[in-house]
């Protein structure tokens, strides 16, 4: 049996790719840095096929202990705020060179890595700049790599629809950032699992960058009238200048689970769409999925 490490199993995305490489017949270890959370990931696979590993991907030595043995490797890793030692820099660049170094080292043949849509080493937010450089940091490694760009993602478990359905629970109001101008390609979780699974088998994908985005474009203010809508709530959306927004992120960003960073106001001010010759979902043949077919079965807690 092909053996697979994962670094970031256990988050949104991962548990979805985890299921998946488990149904394809993989071996899966899952690094996290907490591998007691993974218990629930173990009953997706047949008993032994899925095993958890404590890890630190900011800790070299660390990273090639779980990816021995393996003949590919996922990097799921990925923070959207800074805390303590988990900086955008360390996370993103450091953690993302330590797996292509590791990946080098122990001469894997395969490895994903998992940036984002608005990857740019020229971004002011730290957020974009510190994936774009990770980026080219596991270039520089593993000039094989197969990088995937997604747009937001959504799926049961997500920080956006979740998010604002969540706010509109309590607030009469919601803050439409910027006016809510800004666009998105919002993209279903299982459909970049299955994309992230069919790389390992495609080796055309070698060495290839895909962006990955849902059938539709919507402006952020679409999507929260669509929340807002699939919930049954009625709520104003005050449009919030990008400079109020940041202000307010500045204090908000200590909180346990900030509702918005400066980084993520000056993210928003660039649209997070694909690119005109992107390859994305269809270049492996999988379908997108309308956010209409999903969204509404579990924002129904909410209504
Ligand atoms: N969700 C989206 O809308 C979206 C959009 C574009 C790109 N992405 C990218 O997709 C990837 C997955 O996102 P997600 O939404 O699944 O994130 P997530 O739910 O926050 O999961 C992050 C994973 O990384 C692990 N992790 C964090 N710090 C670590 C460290 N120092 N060492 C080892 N593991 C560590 C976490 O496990 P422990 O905390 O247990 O270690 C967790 O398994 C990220 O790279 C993200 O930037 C996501």
């Amino acid at each position: 049996m092909k053996t697979v490490t994962v670094f970031g199993g256990s988050g949104f995305v991962g548990r979805y790719v985890v299921q998946k490489l488990a149904k394809a017949g993989w071996r899966v270890k899952v690094a996290v840095r907490y591998p007691l959370e993974t218990k629930s990931l173990k009953p997706m696979g047949n008993i032994g096929q899925i095993a958890p590993v404590g890890v630190s991907i900011l800790d070299y030595n660390e990273v090639l202990g779980a990816i021995q043995g393996s003949q590919a490797v996922i990097n799921l890793v990925g923070i959207l705020f800074e805390r303590g030692q988990q900086t955008f820099e360390k996370v993103h660049i450091h953690g993302a060179d330590n797996v292509a170094r590791a990946c080098k080292e122990a001469k894997v043949k395969r490895l994903i890595h998992m940036s984002a849509l608005g990857a740019d080493t020229d971004s002011p937010s730290q957020y974009a700049w510190s994936k774009g450089a990770g980026e080219k940091h596991v270039k520089k490694y593993f000039s094989n790599v197969t990088i995937i760009r997604p747009s937001v993602i959504f799926g049961p478990e997500d920080d956006f629809f979740n998010r604002f359905a969540s706010m509109a629970v309590y607030s009469p109001c919601l803050p439409a950032v910027g006016g809510g101008e800004t666009k998105f390609q919002p993209v279903y979780v299982c459909d970049v699992a299955e994309f992230i699974v069919r790389c390992l088998d495609d080796p055309s994908t070698k060495g290839k960058v895909y962006e990955l985005g849902g059938p539709e474009v919507y402006t952020l203010r679409e999507i929260m009238e669509y929340t807002l809508d699939t919930i049954g709530k009625n709520r104003l959306l005050v449009p919030l200048p990008f400079a109020v927004a940041r202000f307010m992120g500045l204090f908000g960003q200590y909180l346990p689970k900030p509702p918005v960073t400066p980084d993520q106001v000056t993210l928003l001010k660039k649209d997070n769409i694909l690119g005109p010759r992107a390859k994305g979902l269809q270049a492996l043949g999988v379908r997108p999925t309308h956010l209409e077919t999903v969204v509404p079965g579990y924002l129904a807690r909410y209504r």
